[in-house]
């Protein structure tokens, strides 16, 4: 019994760490090389770029990212499978939040198999979407995805992903710093909620400014913060790549 409960507790304790180190220091970095496609097709294509030059990329993708990724997204629906859930029988606002972390995990799941499978590896053509993978074609990757954000349905579906994502994340290191006894009592739940809220904001604002940013030159934002000016972002057919 002992040692099951430790193994319980173990992967439990890695679940959290592999939301929050790899995956959550992944998704700022990813917010932030999104958001330079406020400054045009040139530069987001020279960061993608760069992204596939850095040195052991396969290996900090296998053991950075898509491990962690394929643990934390299988144990997570486990958890959620078992938890039993109070929404209904008190509905204080904490309940709701909890239950709102597993339904968006749930949600990630799909999204995040859809994304990779589309923009990394090109597949799932329907739809009218590109059949083309990002990966190896860094010098299309900004045409790539503004062709499939000219879909409005697609692009909701990538605003609601970050969303779902930066809320995740925020209220899973709130968690995270409560389970590890780092804020305790009321007053500094309270006030780590108000920082991890704020965080989640600020991720949600920079990745879905970036997502309008492939159909509208800089975004949501106004276009003297961006370097590419006046002209519009050029209209991508499929018929181009
Ligand atoms: C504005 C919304 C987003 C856009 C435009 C976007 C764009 C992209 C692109 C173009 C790639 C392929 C990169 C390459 O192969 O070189 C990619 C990969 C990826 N994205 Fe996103 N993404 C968005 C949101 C998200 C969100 C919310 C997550 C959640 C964590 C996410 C997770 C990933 C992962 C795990 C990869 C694979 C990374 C790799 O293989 O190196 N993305 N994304």
């Amino acid at each position: 019994m002992a040692g099951k409960l430790s193994t319980t507790f173990i992967l439990r304790k890695l679940h959290q760490i592999t939301g929050i180190v790899p995956l959550g220091i992944f998704f700022g970095v990813h917010m932030f090389t999104n958001a330079k496609a406020m400054n045009g097709p040139d530069v987001f294509n020279k960061a993608v770029e760069d992204i596939h030059h850095l040195p052991f990329l396969l290996l900090i993708e296998i053991f950075g990212i898509f491990l962690p990724l394929a643990y934390h997204s299988i144990y997570g629906i486990f958890i959620t499978a078992e938890a039993r859930n109070n929404v209904s029988k008190y509905s204080y606002g904490r309940n709701w939040l909890y239950f709102f972390q597993r339904v968006s995990g749930i949600f990630l799941f799909v999204f995040l198999l859809f994304h990779l499978l589309h923009f990394r590896w090109g597949l799932f053509s329907a739809f009218g979407l590109t059949d083309i993978a990002v990966a190896g074609n860094a010098d299309r990757a900004f045409a790539i995805v503004a062709s499939d954000f000219q879909n409005a349905g697609i692009l909701i579906f990538y605003v609601l992903g970050v969303f779902t994502t930066a809320w995740h994340l925020g209220y899973g290191i709130y968690l995270f710093a409560v389970d590890w006894g780092l804020v305790i009592g009321e007053k500094a739940q309270r006030a780590a909620l108000a920082v991890c809220a704020a965080l989640a904001f600020g991720l949600f604002a920079a990745g879905a400014n970036a997502a309008f940013s492939f159909v509208r030159p800089c975004g949501l934002m106004p276009e003297f913060l961006c370097e590419q000016q006046s002209e519009s972002v050029p209209a991508i057919r499929s018929e181009e790549f």
